[in-house]
């Protein structure tokens, strides 16, 4: 399975991936390119000391999203992409590459969905309305990526708790390595080994 994995930032969920890949936790699958948005995503670096082939590709250097969405789907194609993986990828995909790619295009949300999803909900923000609100649980999900927000068929979810004291970059530190870290290279894994249907919008596992 060949893998392209879209990144805006820090990259852990790229790095566990990577991991994944060198323990064997991953297997028949590689990563082919890391695609970012932004130029200095620190997870370019981390496709760098990997020797993997990474490159920015801004929809700021595109007049239309069209032409964004062209360039990108031109790259997907050259490298004979089979799964994308949104790992910490903050663009709204456009609507293009969703039917070029159906059900093969995964996302990693810091929550379990559909609580604290959708439009507006990503990153630290996530975790202070997780807060705010004082439920007893949060987690990350990992998901099929459709043309909502968060609404596509889901994959694995895996359940975090929430502490007395935990401020939101701390609960987002431990969804991260309890949660995102584990369930996004399972779902690849699973992926590449035909472990995964989707039926009428429901995901089957084949365990
Ligand atoms: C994390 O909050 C993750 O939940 C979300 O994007 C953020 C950064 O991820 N998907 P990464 O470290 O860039 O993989």
């Amino acid at each position: 399975l060949k893998i392209a994995v879209l990144v805006s930032g820090g990259g852990t969920n790229l790095q566990a991936i990577i991991d994944a890949i060198n323990d064997k936790k991953i297997t028949n699958a590689s990563i082919s390119i890391v695609i970012s948005n932004n130029k200095n995503a620190y997870a370019l670096e981390r496709a760098h000391n990997n020797n993997i082939k990474n490159i920015c590709i801004s929809p700021k250097e595109f007049s239309t999203k069209e032409e964004y969405s062209d360039a990108l789907i031109k790259v997907l194609k050259e490298n004979n992409i089979d799964l994308i993986v949104l790992a910490g990828f903050l663009v709204v995909l456009p609507e293009k590459i969703i039917e070029n790619y159906p059900n093969k295009i995964i996302n990693i949300h810091p929550s379990l969905i559909p609580s604290f999803s959708g439009d507006g909900y990503y990153g630290l923000k996530v975790h202070e309305k997780v807060l705010e609100r004082g439920v007893r649980y949060t987690g990350a999900t990992v998901h099929f990526v459709d043309s909502g927000t968060d609404t596509g068929p889901i994959i694995f979810q895996k359940p975090v708790k929430v502490l007395e004291n935990d401020t939101p970059e701390v609960l987002q530190r431990r969804v991260m390595e309890e949660a995102e870290w584990n369930i996004m290279p399972k779902a690849i894994d699973y992926i590449a080994n035909g472990r995964i249907e989707v039926l009428n919008n429901k995901v089957h596992i084949k365990e």
